[in-house]
Formats: C-alpha cells, sequence, structure tokens
C-alpha cells in the first residue's frame, strides 16, 4: 500500500468509528443522522418545517428539551446589595422548586448599581442567563413637582397613627416604581411575562408546569398566589380617583371584569381586597397599554403615592380587576409561596402530596379572617 492509500482507509476507518461512538452516545445525534430522519428532512420526505428542527439542532447543555416552548419572559427581581443574602435565598428557592428545568433569564433592578459581590453570588446559583441593571432616577425618586410639605405632613400623620413604613419616602418611591415604571426599564422592555420575586420569599411546592406557558395559552393577564385587605389609613382617596378616571373614561372598562370581587355594592365603594403584588405573574403588554398607562398617569398625578401611601398592590389589583376580563385572572393554586407573615400552601386535588409541598396545609391563609378569597369565589 502507498502511503495515499493508507491515509484514506486510516480517514475512513476514524469517520466509521467517530459515527458509531455518537451514535451510541448520544441520542440527538444518532436520531438525527439515522436513516428514516434524514428521509424526513428531504424534500420529498414531508414537512420541512416541522418541530423536528428543533431536535437536530445542535444540543446545548445547559438548554432543556422543551425550551423551545418558552413563553417571552423573565423572572424579575427589584434589591438591594444589603439583600445579598435574602434574594439568594428566594433565588435558590425559585431555581430548586421550578427555574433549573426551565431556565428562564432573570433580571434583578436596584436604585443603585449592583455590586460586585451581589452579581457573583447571585449569579453563582441561576441556571439560565441573568441581568443587573439599574433604574433610572426619575423612575425611582420624589418627583420635583410634589409639595414635600404637604407630603411630610401626610408622613408625620401616618407616623402618629403607626401605618406600616407610614414615614417612609423610599417605601413610596418603591410602590410608585412597581405601579408604573419597572415594565418600562430597558432590560424589561423585551419580555412580555414576568414573574415578581422578592428577596426572602419561599417556594413551597414544585413547580413542575409552565406558569408563564398556561398564561400565554389561557389568555391570562395576572396571576395570583394571596388576596388580602389593604389598609385603608394608606389610600383615602384612590377609590375616589379611580372612579373619576372611569367616569372620564368609560372605554377601558372591560365586559365581564372583576369588580364584583372589589366592591360590595356595585362599585360605589371599594372593599379594600387586593392581589398580594409581591407575588405576580402577570403579561406587562397589559400595563403598557393605553388604558393603564392613562390609569396611572392619573393616578399618579394626584400625588397620592406621597401624600398618602399608595401601593402597587391596589394600584395593579384594581387596574387587573377593571380593565381585564375576571377569566383573564388566574389563581395558582398549586403554587405554594410564602412572604412573612402570610403563606399559600395548596389543600385539595391531592395537590399538597403531588407537589412535595414543604408548607403545612393547615396553615394556608386562603380562609384567614383578613384573606379575601371569599370575595374572589363569589365571582367564579
Ligand atoms: C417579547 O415581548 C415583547 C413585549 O411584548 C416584544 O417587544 C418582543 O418583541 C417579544 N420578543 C419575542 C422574541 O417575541
Amino acid at each position: 500500500m502507498n502511503t495515499t492509500t493508507r491515509y484514506v482507509i486510516l480517514v475512513v476507518v476514524v469517520l466509521v468509528a467517530l459515527h458509531s461512538i455518537l451514535s451510541f452516545t448520544h441520542e440527538d445525534y444518532g436520531r438525527a443522522t439515522s436513516l428514516s430522519n434524514i428521509n424526513s428532512k428531504m424534500p420529498w420526505g414531508g414537512d420541512r418545517d416541522s418541530p423536528y428542527e428543533e431536535v437536530v439542532a445542535p444540543p446545548h447543555p445547559s438548554s432543556p428539551p422543551s425550551s423551545h416552548g418558552r413563553a417571552n419572559a423573565t423572572i424579575l427581581m427589584l434589591a438591594r446589595n444589603s439583600d445579598t443574602d435574602s434574594a439568594l435565598r428566594s433565588v435558590r428557592e425559585l431555581e430548586d422548586r421550578f427555574n433549573h428545568q426551565f431556565h428562564y433569564p432573570w433580571v434583578f433592578l436596584n436604585e443603585e448599581p449592583f455590586s460586585d459581590d451581589f452579581k457573583k453570588r447571585i449569579s453563582n446559583v441561576i441556571s439560565g442567563e441573568v441581568e443587573f441593571g439599574q433604574i433610572p432616577r426619575d423612575h425611582w425618586y420624589q418627583p420635583e413637582w410634589i409639595d414635600e410639605t404637604k407630603a411630610q405632613a401626610g408622613r408625620d400623620k401616618m407616623v402618629q397613627d403607626n401605618i406600616i413604613y407610614g414615614g417612609s419616602v423610599s417605601y413610596r418611591n418603591m410602590c410608585r416604581f412597581n405601579s408604573g415604571f419597572f415594565f418600562r426599564h430597558p432590560l424589561v422592555q423585551k419580555y412580555k411575562w414576568y414573574w415578581r420575586v422578592e428577596p426572602d420569599v419561599h417556594f413551597h411546592c414544585d413547580i413542575d408546569e409552565d406558569p408563564f406557558v398556561f398564561m400565554e395559552n389561557n389568555d391570562k393577564v395576572y396571576g395570583f398566589t394571596i388576596t388580602m385587605y389593604e389598609y385603608l389609613a394608606t389610600i383615602p382617596s384612590l377609590w375616589t380617583t379611580v372612579k373619576q378616571f372611569i367616569t372620564e373614561n368609560p372605554q377601558f372598562v372591560a365586559e365581564g371584569n372583576a369588580m364584583g370581587y372589589m366592591s360590595d355594592d356595585g362599585g360605589n365603594s371599594y372593599n379594600l381586597c387586593h392581589f398580594w403584588s409581591n407575588f405576580e405573574i402577570a403579561n406587562m403588554d397589559f400595563w403598557r397599554s393605553e388604558a393603564y398607562m392613562k390609569y396611572f398617569d392619573y393616578l399618579d398625578s394626584t400625588g397620592g403615592f406621597y401624600y398618602e401611601r399608595w401601593g402597587d398592590a391596589p394600584v395593579h389589583s384594581i387596574a387587573a380587576a377593571l380593565f381585564a376580563r375576571k377569566d383573564q385572572i388566574h389563581f395558582f393554586d398549586q403554587i405554594g409561596y410564602e412572604h412573612n407573615p402570610y403563606t399559600h400552601c395548596p389543600k385539595g386535588n391531592g395537590l399538597w402530596q403531588q407537589k412535595h409541598c414543604s408548607c403545612n396545609p393547615e396553615r394556608s391563609f386562603d380562609y384567614d379572617g383578613y384573606s379575601c378569597m371569599r370575595q374572589w369565589d363569589r365571582i367564579q
């Protein structure tokens, strides 16, 4: 044999060996090159746009089998550098219970730059992509046009009355940001869905069905796990303002809305029921809609976020209940969730066993005296 022949034989042998090793050890490679599949990729082999394309794509070690079925979604957390340990615990739990299977990207927002320590330690427990962003000043701080003397008087009164966070300006900044700005942040703008997560919360059950895909497929807008009453002292003029807004803009009120959950007298007064917004899975295009943007600007222009202490929970909840249909709001019973001091723990349908929940179903907040689940149930 001359050198060329020997060389050709060697190459053939190596190729055959490589093929059989790959076919044996790598399922995707085997499927991609087996004859029937090569056939199906040929013009006469049927549908060229078949989802099969996804299977033969080069396998990526961190992408799950269902990654092509993922929603346009992010998991979002507002946090400070001083929250590193508690943020880490929330992230770790949600990764373990849910995201290690789905690899949704996380976005972290802060009014200051995140420290290297925060970024390094958070990235270390995340299974997919993560981005860290800073909030633009004018999305966070009290606007110039707020009358600070009046705002101070409002805060002093709430401190006297022992209202939680009554004297805090930064709490008010956060509520206003969560009401009207987070979905406009450049890192968040590119997504449709978000799951809001806070430091120091707990996820008690396996989440093996994708809640974003569920929302998308079922035409949902807003998802919650806990509903309760708001403190009237924090929102004395909110409902009057809402009523003025809908009188001036009746076109935004949806047919089949959830007014019956929020009002016991057909909309005349607010019963203070709201969805607890530290957990939210929702469609940001709803917040970006003309209805919500006009509603937010209207509320904001009264200064109520600073003169009173309007929370993003009643602001979001009232909008979801009025501008969406009630069947577009979803109660995520199977997601065991805890934010001190309250827990939602699934009780019925064997969910607690099926999802390996670590919470105590006897302590679930659902029908606690302070819960609004009864008001939710009555409109179902
Ligand atoms: C995701 O949703 C956002 C907001 O609706 C949209 O701007 C963006 O184009 C979407 N991205 C994809 C890949 O569909």
